[in-house]
């Protein structure tokens, strides 16, 4: 959602803040700001809409500064306005401050603080801390003091920096239930809400945890809990490069992160590889006596976690259930000590499987992620960690994420099957599992020669709705390139079990509806290619996603998109890839800024 952006150091804040302001502009705004310390003065330049508009009056800047933070906003409290985005400055302009997540209680302090004679001059939530500091200042000598005191009011969520004019040098930073990251240089230091924004100077980082605060200066970064006591902190090294977070040529993330893909299953295989053939331990995870599977997980992670569903149930015969996480703790579920919890999430920082995490944890159950990002709060609050070895993702619409998990959880399946004495053909299914590199390279080397599915969405880039059909294991497929479209192109479509759809669906379908079909060879392809009659008597424009000898499927779809033939649980992996470069094509066609959708973010870190 929101951005963060501090630096302090030797090099030019303004160039280097803006620089990495523009890195999370992935994560969705609506405007943005910029606040640096200058002659020991504050000068704040904040404008609504694109960085750019806020770049060209930076650039213009005719001063010098090393020490500042920025911010991009995406609007909770108070309309986009320029006097709404972020930094915020208290009453004499000696305090700026840039926030992301929601201060419940801001009501009540901002009341206290107006009646203190404070005037505000937006109608946000943040605005409060930069006043509460200042009034925290006039009780305590010193200046981080008054910030944890003021820090110690909030209720709510918040990652938070601060630059104030008497400790020109410095940026004071705490954080709850919003991520924050200190990225460690070399005389230079940078704070951010994600580790995009700097990569292109450190890969050493140190994550902030919930009820941190700290000093970061240039050439030291001091964290404490909130009453002030010393903490050490290990930095980490994260093993993304800058390449993997630039455009590379493509015209967006969104296309190149599904190119990407032969790459990041297959880093993913063999990053997890150790712990399927025994060779290391998944550190942390303790399965005696696990009665049943529970996975939580939004969006897209929600549907691997239907994949994965199929997988543990064939494989291990352990009864799984999957539950929407934004969910999960409404329902009251039943879980125990003997319930293995399973969250994935491609961010670690989803706000609401983070909450349903937390209460499988104070039930007793056992938590494991499957996760993206090293060090994020999923990974440090879950009692194991399996990681999927995407690289940075940025584009909102998630692809290469989708199939690392689904990777993971058909790998984790195996491992469950074998400690259960249920090994019959796993072994069979990994080695097919390490020939999908090849397969998903092969067709995306196909697609740009003959471009097919490119032709296809151009033939249907102006349809108003779609229907996407799957059955078995590739339902959730269905679901997943359903989703893909209308999140970058804005076109109504519904994902559904091919078998549901005489059950209501089908009063949809008429020669404006094109249906596409998830038909590839396994044991419901009979039956698929049955519902595929039903949308060819009811005039529907098929696109069928299918292997070469389907013979059937062929002559009865409009469409076609052949893709590689697979063993049938591995089969989401390949088939779910035609559809995300056919939704990216038509948001494409359409015009859309396909890399960040109208509405979305790229982690939803508030509930
Ligand atoms: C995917 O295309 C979406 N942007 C969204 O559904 C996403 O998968 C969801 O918000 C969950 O995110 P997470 O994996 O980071 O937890």
């Amino acid at each position: 959602m929101c951005g963060i952006v501090g630096y302090t150091g030797k090099d030019d804040a303004k160039r280097i803040i803006v620089d990495g302001l523009k890195r999370l502009e992935y994560r969705g705004y609506d405007s943005a700001g910029i606040a640096l310390l200058v002659d020991g003065k504050l000068v704040v330049l904040k404008k609504k809409g694109k960085i750019r508009e806020l770049e060209s009056e930076v650039t213009c800047l005719d001063l010098v500064s090393h020490t500042g933070i920025g911010h991009t906003r995406w609007a909770t409290h108070g309309h986009p306005t320029e006097e709404n985005a972020h930094p915020h400055t208290d009453c004499r302009g000696e305090i700026a401050v840039v926030h992301n997540g929601v201060i419940e209680n801001y009501m009540t302090l901002k009341e206290e603080l107006l009646r203190k004679g404070h005037r505000f001059k937006s109608d946000t939530d943040t605005e409060v801390v930069a006043h509460l500091i200042e009034e925290e200042r006039n009780v305590c000598s010193d200046f981080f003091e008054a910030f944890l005191r003021a820090v110690r009011k909030l209720k709510g969520s918040y990652a938070l920096a601060v630059i104030t004019t008497e400790s020109p040098d410095k940026v004071f930073i705490a954080r709850k239930d919003s991520p924050l990251v200190v990225g460690l240089g070399d005389g230079e230091n940078f704070v951010a809400s994600d580790i995009p924004a700097f990569l292109p100077y450190t890969n050493r980082v140190i994550f902030l945890e919930d009820f941190e605060a700290g000093i970061v200066e240039s050439d030291c970064v001091t964290v404490t809990d909130f009453n002030g006591e010393r903490k050490e902190k290990k930095p980490v090294t994260v093993p993304w490069s800058l390449a993997q977070a630039e455009k590379a040529g493509y015209k967006h993330f969104m296309l190149k992160e599904i190119f990407e893909q032969p790459r990041a299953i297959a880093d993913t295989i063999s990053g997890n590889l150790p712990w399927l053939r025994g060779e290391s331990e998944i550190e942390g995870l303790e399965l005696d006596g696990i009665k049943r599977i529970q996975i939580v997980a939004c969006g897209t992670s929600y549907h691997a976690g239907l994949v994965g569903k199929f997988y543990f149930e064939n494989l291990t015969r352990i009864p799984t259930e999957v539950d929407y996480a934004s969910e999960y703790r409404y329902r009251n579920p039943v879980v125990d000590e003997n319930t293995l919890v399973v969250s994935i999430t491609q961010s670690g920082e989803t706000a609401d499987t983070l909450a349903a995490m937390r209460l499988a944890k104070e039930k007793g159950a056992r938590l494991l992620t499957i996760c993206n990002v090293i060090g994020s709060t999923a990974t440090r609050e879950a009692d194991a960690v399996l990681y999927t070895y995407a690289g940075p993702e940025i584009s909102v619409a998630s692809t290469k994420a989708f199939t690392t998990q689904l990777t993971v959880l058909l790998m984790l399946s195996i491992f469950l099957a074998k400690v259960t004495g249920r090994d019959e053909g796993t072994e069979d299914l990994l080695s097919q599992l390490l020939q999908i590199p090849s397969k998903v390279e092969e067709f995306l080397r196909l697609e740009k020669e003959s471009e097919r599915v490119k032709k296809i969405a151009l033939d249907l880039y102006r349809v108003k709705n779609m229907l996407y059909l799957g059955r078995h294991v590739n339902y959730p497929i269905a679901l997943e390139g359903a989703l893909k479209l209308k999140e970058i192109s804005y076109i109504h479509a519904e994902g559904y079990p091919a078998g549901e759809m005489k059950h209501g669906p089908i009063a949809l379908i008429d020669e404006t509806v094109p249906v596409v079909v998830v038909a590839t060879k396994g044991r419901v392809y009979e039956k698929v290619l049955s519902n595929l009659e039903e949308v060819k008597s009811r005039k529907g424009k098929v696109v069928a996603v299918t292997n070469e000898g389907c013979r059937e499927v062929k002559e009865k779809s409009e469409f076609v998109i052949e893709v590689p033939e697979v063993e049938e649980f591995i089969s989401p992996i390949v088939n779910v890839i035609p559809l995300q470069l056919f939704a990216y094509y038509i948001a494409d066609f359409l015009g859309y800024d396909v890399d960040q959708p109208r509405n979305l973010a790229k982690s939803v870190t508030v509930e």
